[in-house]
């Protein structure tokens, strides 16, 4: 057991308060009567929550109910005593209108839970898209001991000797599906041929984006982050993560020791490497901002734009999350960047050592699924930062844009960067779907699809809307894939270079909101500019058209935290956190622990 000599444990404020025994007794008795005894609660050892984000309603992370049996082992045989609790649900495929409206809700929960119960430590189960951010987010703003476990990818989808991957072979589908060559059950087997196990999106989309920025951000064991969930590594992940965190606890090691400045570039780095999600900087934004680090969005193009694609998963590349993991995972990718001196090598790491002496001697086992930093699949794989007349910020991820692509609109020898089409504006999903194989669109080969009404307010949650397919027709004409451009976000299993999380959204009074279908928009990738060509003064005078008309409507909300959230919640570009919460920082430090509750 690992002896607790630098302070006393947090827990002792509830069973050891010899002060206020009607409290203490209080306390005491009812964490005895499922049968833990006086000596456990009272004998020293520190508490670990274990935040249980599996369910059967989310079923990428349900593999955490088989796994916290192997982290409370771990917990029990450092000297700790386990104490499971849920988390708010939150599956990607499950919830509607999008579990991007859960993030912020199960962040809120958990800040309450590891503040006002008896916890001297949490192991985060992270998994699924948003359960990543939402729980280091949490952590962050408490400040005690965490440490994250993922719960892996699912083994590697098959269809026919093909690799079929979570969520790109959806797009995929509905390609074939559009142009007759599968029928409806068809179209059913071919994607669930991509979810042959329990675990998350086994291709590089956001949930395998953000568990292996967890792990480059120092938050998870080294090598844990890729281990797909039914391997038996998992289960000694498992228990390897249980038995650290009640070191860490001894050694007050925090969230706030980790997640420097330098760990976020750290992981900006790796989400380049790996070809990571769209969604990434939303969440990073909202963890950095929680935690009290300036990382504005800026630094992604920065720090990240030059840094070339080496890990070949799909949506960028061939591979799954098996392939990805026996070729080292993140120890390989961060070896390799660091060889470039592109890695802060002294930034801490949950096992108590640095990122550097981490990762210094891990090696790529594959080097088709990892490639070298000489011989990467694409260079400058980062994503671009735009700006212009139609929003302050927005991405774009340049490392998904096809030959077809390049060809069609980035080809022009005198300006190879840059190209302009008229736009055809959706409002929401609902209008897309209803009229994207209308004829009286007008859609074609030059056009610019928008969509808007899909932002943090005005969907509510921010939907993955914005890779919106080309007509039917243009399709059958060889055509994939048509510039898009929105206020909403796109599946991280997306291969559409689309512009999105355009910041403010039309609801939020952005520019999208003034667009035209028929208005012509420039975008140029050289500049990192996207502007509405309009001639002078017309954009002001819609302006004042809009807001005399009383600004963008949209949906009306629905439940109540869809109402709190909408009146609270910020932006893409700034993390879309609850604007405000940021203000409460080191909360465990601050406040220590909260009154007595009778
Ligand atoms: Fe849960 Fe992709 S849907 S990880
Ligand atoms: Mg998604």
């Amino acid at each position: 057991m690992v002896e607790n000599t630098t302070r006393p444990l947090r827990s002792r404020a509830w069973f050891h308060n010899s002060d206020n025994i009607d409290m203490t007794a209080l306390y005491l008795e009812r964490y005895l009567n499922y049968g833990l005894s006086l000596d456990e609660l009272r004998g020293g050892k520190p508490i670990i929550g274990i935040a249980q984000t599996g369910s059967d309603l989310s079923p990428c992370n349900r593999h955490h109910l088989v796994l916290a049996e192997r982290i409370r082992e771990g917990i029990r045989e450092a000297g700790g005593i386990a104490m499971e609790f849920p988390v708010h649900p939150i599956q990607e495929t499950g919830k509607r209108p999008t579990a991007g409206l859960d993030r912020n809700l199960a962040y809120l929960g958990l800040v309450e839970l590891l503040f006002g119960y008896p916890l001297d430590g949490v192991v985060l189960t992270t998994g699924c898209d948003k359960t990543t951010p939402a729980l280091l987010m949490a952590a962050a703003t408490v400040n005690m001991p965490a440490i994250s476990l993922s719960v892996g990818p699912m083994l590697n989808g098959n269809y026919k000797g093909q690799r079929t991957g979570s969520g790109t072979i959806v797009w995929k589908a509905r390609e074939l599906l559009a142009t007759g060559e599968i029928d409806e059950v068809g179209f059913i087997k071919l994607v669930a041929s991509s979810a042959p196990s329990t675990g998350y999106c086994n291709t590089m989309g956001t949930a395998s984006t953000m568990n292996s920025l967890a792990e480059a951000l120092g938050m998870s064991l080294p090598g844990s982050a890729a281990i797909p969930a039914p391997y038996r590594d998992r289960q000694e992940a498992a228990y390897l993560t249980g038995k650290r965190i009640v070191e860490m606890v001894a050694e007050d090691l925090k969230p706030s020791d980790i997640m420097t400045k330098d760990a976020f570039l750290n992981a900006i780095a790796v989400n380049s490497a790996i070809g990571g999600s769209t969604n990434a900087p939303i969440h990073l934004a909202a963890i950095a901002r929680h935690v009290g680090v300036e990382l504005p969005i800026d630094e992604w193009q920065h720090h990240g734009h030059k840094i070339p694609l080496l890990v070949n998963l799909q949506p960028a590349g061939e591979y799954l999350g098996e392939d990805y993991y026996r070729a080292g995972g993140v120890p390989a990718v961060v070896s390799e960047l660091m060889k470039q001196g592109l890695i802060a090598e002294g930034a801490m790491t949950v096992n108590g050592r640095t990122m550097g002496d981490n990762c210094r001697n891990a090696v790529i086992e594959d080097e088709e699924v990892i490639r070298p930093f000489e011989r990467p699949l694409l260079a400058d794989a980062g994503f671009l930062v735009l700006h212009g007349n139609l929003f302050d910020s927005a991405l774009m991820k340049t490392s998904v844009i096809s030959a077809e692509f390049r060809e069609r609109y980035l080809s022009d020898p005198n300006d190879p960067e840059a190209f302009e089409g008229p736009v055809v504006v959706f409002d929401g999903p609902e209008d897309y779907h209803h009229r994207i194989d209308d004829p009286a669109t007008g859609i074609d080969d030059t056009t610019i699809l928008v969509m808007r009404g899909a932002g943090p307010i005005g969907y509510p949650g921010a939907a993955e809307v914005v890779n919106m397919r080309p007509p039917a027709e243009l399709i059958k004409q060889g055509i994939h894939a048509l510039p898009c451009l929105g206020d909403g976000r796109q599946s991280g299993t997306s291969g559409s270079p689309s512009i999105l999380n355009a910041s403010p959204e039309a609801a939020a009074g952005g520019n999208l909101a003034l667009l035209v279908s028929g208005d012509r928009v420039r975008i140029d990738l050289r500049q990192g500019r996207v502007d509405l060509l309009l001639p002078d003064g017309e954009l002001a005078e819609r302006r004042a058209a809009f807001d005399a008309a009383g600004g963008y409507a949209y949906p009306g909300s629905q439940t109540p935290w869809q109402e709190i959230q909408r009146a609270v919640v910020g932006q893409m570009e700034t993390g879309a956190i609850l604007e405000g919460a940021e203000k409460y920082q080191r909360v465990a430090q601050v406040h220590g622990v909260p009154r007595d509750n009778h």
